[in-house]
């Protein structure tokens, strides 16, 4: 038996999210297209006899203290996530040391936190010989946030529900994405609340036949569809509007728009000479943002 394993925490980019209704307990309904990169943070999860998270990479300062919520790292959702697994398995005794490797930025609507607490749930799953299903790892990991049963899957999505919803879907868009973050943290309850003061308007839910346009056609995939998260964000934190216009004028961008809650905008490109040019670009023009570049998994 292994005593260690590592996984993978790509990014998470909603292509669209569109809000089709509110639930009484505060939360959005959503249809949204999730898609992930190859590459993002990185868990590794060793036997041990007590819990213990160590975290590494280049946004590990960004964890050390409290963050913007409040949570400091005892609460880091990758231990939560370890504790809820043990307390639905009988792994008696059974502790673990995690390590993140963060490279993906915090509090920046890629997904980074719930994507990291998927992986220590996929990584546990097998170093505790738990043999739960994707399913049931799905069922139990709504609790540790909306997005955490689509970061179980790793590969493209239809969202819909809250997030617990989860039909994985091929498509044929672009396979390159540039991401770019202008270095502010952004509370997704903020761009929630500031959706509900601004009284965005809801999205009909989208037709079988307009899906399969979406997932195939990018022009229709931008045309069709928005984030309706986009407008509260940028009135919250305007720079995500100069993000979109920055992207949008990089060289064979095919189209580009926030993802999640901000501040982390995308733009999608055919081919990998474009995309290179275009994070060289970004980089040139904009040294104090966060770019990255990257390839979709299928
Ligand atoms: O579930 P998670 O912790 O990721 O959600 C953070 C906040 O975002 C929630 O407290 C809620 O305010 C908002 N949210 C929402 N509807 C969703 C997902 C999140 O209103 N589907």
């Amino acid at each position: 038996m292994s005593d260690a394993v590592t996984i993978d925490a790509p990014a998470k980019i909603n292509l669209f999210l569109h809000i089709t209704g509110r639930r009484s307990n505060g939360y959005h309904d959503l249809e949204s297209l999730f898609v992930f990169t190859h590459a993002g943070d990185g868990i590794t999860c060793e036997l041990a006899d007590t819990f213990s998270l160590a975290i590494t990479g280049p946004f590990a300062p960004d964890l050390e203290g409290t963050d913007l919520e409040g949570t400091a790292p005892e609460d880091n959702l990758c231990l939560k996530a370890a504790r809820l697994l043990a307390s639905r398995v009988s792994v008696s005794g059974q502790g673990v040391r995690i390590t993140l490797d963060k490279k993906l930025p915090i509090a920046a609507g890629i997904g980074g936190g719930s994507s990291d607490a998927a992986a220590t749930l996929l990584a546990l799953n097998s170093l505790w010989n738990c043999g739960l299903s994707h399913d049931e790892l799905a069922a139990m990991s709504l609790e540790l946030g909306a997005d955490v049963p689509a970061c179980l899957y790793q590969q493209a999505l239809w969202v819909k529900g809250i997030g617990e919803d989860v039909s994985p879907v091929t498509h044929s868009l672009p396979p390159y994405i540039l991401l770019v973050n202008p270095g502010v943290k952004v509370e997704t309850p903020s761009v929630f609340k500031r959706f509900q003061t601004l009284e965005e308007p809801f999205v009909a839910d989208i037709s079988p036949d307009q899906r399969s346009d979406i997932l195939h056609d990018t022009e229709h995939l931008f045309r069709e569809t928005v984030n309706s998260l986009q407008a509260p964000a940028v009135s919250l934190c305007p720079v995500i509007q100069d993000v979109v216009a920055a992207l949008s004028e990089t060289a064979g961008c095919l189209g580009a728009r926030m993802s999640g809650s901000g501040a982390t905008c995308f733009a999608l490109y055919e081919d990998e000479t474009a995309l290179a040019c275009a994070e060289k670009d970004m980089k040139t023009k904009h040294p104090n943002w966060w770019v990255y570049a990257d390839r979709l998994r299928n």
